[in-house]
């Protein structure tokens, strides 16, 4: 069931999807300090592997160290040239093709620097590379350039529970990205709610769950949807088999949760799919997706392997939605960029996750400038 009875507000102005200043405004208020899924364990097979990305228009690198994963500002302290050129790949050291500055895996402190009397005088770690946040959870690798460590694990526990359990007994099968587009939170709103489902996805979902199978936790930091899973005879008796065989038993059931801001995660008892909304700009989205497949304790070859080729079953499935809502994302920008708008919009009882995000988007950024109306209707409706 919805926890509203009624409908809802639109709180965001439309300034918000639009706007570089609104767009500053977030980076400065939470976006810096969040965590972001940038990446899976699995793309870093080996000591130096490396992947390069762009973290809120910031350059970084990330790789594999002996002890872990480190990250850092993609750019040389000497005369800022990018250090690693390539999307992905291995290397031996962190140098710099320019002049062949070396920095230390896990600290980024410089550590070899031809002809360093030239330098004179220069203090040992003077410079460095600037680092950046990163925390493995399960499978999954996040960054923040400025947030407290520690925090991944337990804030997502603190948002969905299970999460944690379930990222740690599954593994990596794939990653996508695209670049859309669309501002960031109307892309994460579309993936909150079911209403759209019988227009955008007809032929994938269908039509969207009956509200009395449906259920909506609303929590402090995101929110979770939780329905039924695949209802199919066969679907289940596989599921249940497999699940069995390596120790676990099936729920049945469906959860997408949203980590405020930029995660969101869809997960059944055999597959995880997570989706991550990187802002560009205002109106530009990467959207890196991965997917997971389920483990258990017992260690049953054949049943692994059942559930591996179920979950990538299962992923193209859902490559096949996110195809959909990606066609369909520039769509909504375009309403979004007019100059004249129908009103203030409205939210519906089924999209209530929208207004929760959007309550905690304006407390970390304020009210909306020149849209105090707005603000002011929303604290009446939800209070
Ligand atoms: S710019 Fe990197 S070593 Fe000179
Ligand atoms: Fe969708």
């Amino acid at each position: 069931m919805f926890v509203s009875d009624t409908h809802l507000p639109q709180l965001l102005p439309v300034a918000a999807y639009r706007d570089a200043a609104w767009h500053a405004r977030e980076l400065d208020g939470f976006l810096r300090s969040a965590w972001h899924l940038v990446a899976t364990t699995a793309e870093f097979p080996q000591v130096g592997s490396f992947k390069t990305c762009d973290l809120l228009g910031v350059p970084i690198v990330l790789r594999r160290h002996a002890d872990g994963i480190a990250a850092f500002v993609n750019v040389c302290a000497h005369r800022f040239a990018r250090l690693a050129v390539d999307s992905c790949g291995r290397c031996e050291t962190l140098r710099c093709g320019y002049h062949g500055w070396e920095y230390d895996e896990v600290t980024g402190a410089t550590r070899r620097i031809p002809d360093a009397p030239s330098f004179r005088p220069l203090e040992k770690g003077q410079l460095g590379l600037v680092t950046v946040g990163v925390e493995v959870c399960g499978g999954l690798v996040f960054a923040s350039l400025d947030g407290s460590p520690g925090q991944v694990s337990d804030r997502l526990a603190a948002c969905a529970g299970d999460v944690p359990r379930i990222l740690e007994q599954s593994h990596s099968l794939g990653t996508r990205e695209y670049h859309v587009d669309v501002n960031w939170k109307a892309a994460v709103e579309n993936t909150l709610e079911s209403y759209h489902i019988a227009e955008v996805h007809p032929r994938t979902f269908g039509t969207w769950p009956d509200e009395r199978e449906c259920a909506h936790a609303l929590r402090t930091d995101g929110s979770v949807f939780s329905g039924p899973g695949d209802k199919r005879s066969w679907v289940r008796s596989l599921e249940g088999h497999l699940l069995h065989r390596c120790g676990k038993e099936r729920s049945g059931a469906y959860h997408h949760v949203h980590w405020h801001p930029t995660f969101t995660m869809a997960y059944t008892d055999t597959f995880v799919v997570a989706l991550s909304f990187l802002p560009e700009s205002a109106v530009r989205t990467r959207v890196f997706v991965c997917w997971l497949a389920a483990t258990g304790p017992r260690n049953d070859v054949i049943a692994h392997a059942g559930l591996r080729m179920w979950a990538a079953r299962q992923a193209g499935f859902w490559l096949r939605v996110i195809a959909e809502d990606v066609a369909l994302l520039p769509r909504i920008q375009s309403g979004l960029n007019s100059p004249v708008m129908p009103g203030v919009g409205l939210i519906s009882r089924r999209e209530e996750r929208i207004t929760h995000f959007q309550r905690w988007l304006l407390d970390r950024v304020g009210p909306a400038v020149g849209a105090g109306a707005v603000a002011i209707q929303s604290q009446e409706c939800l209070s």
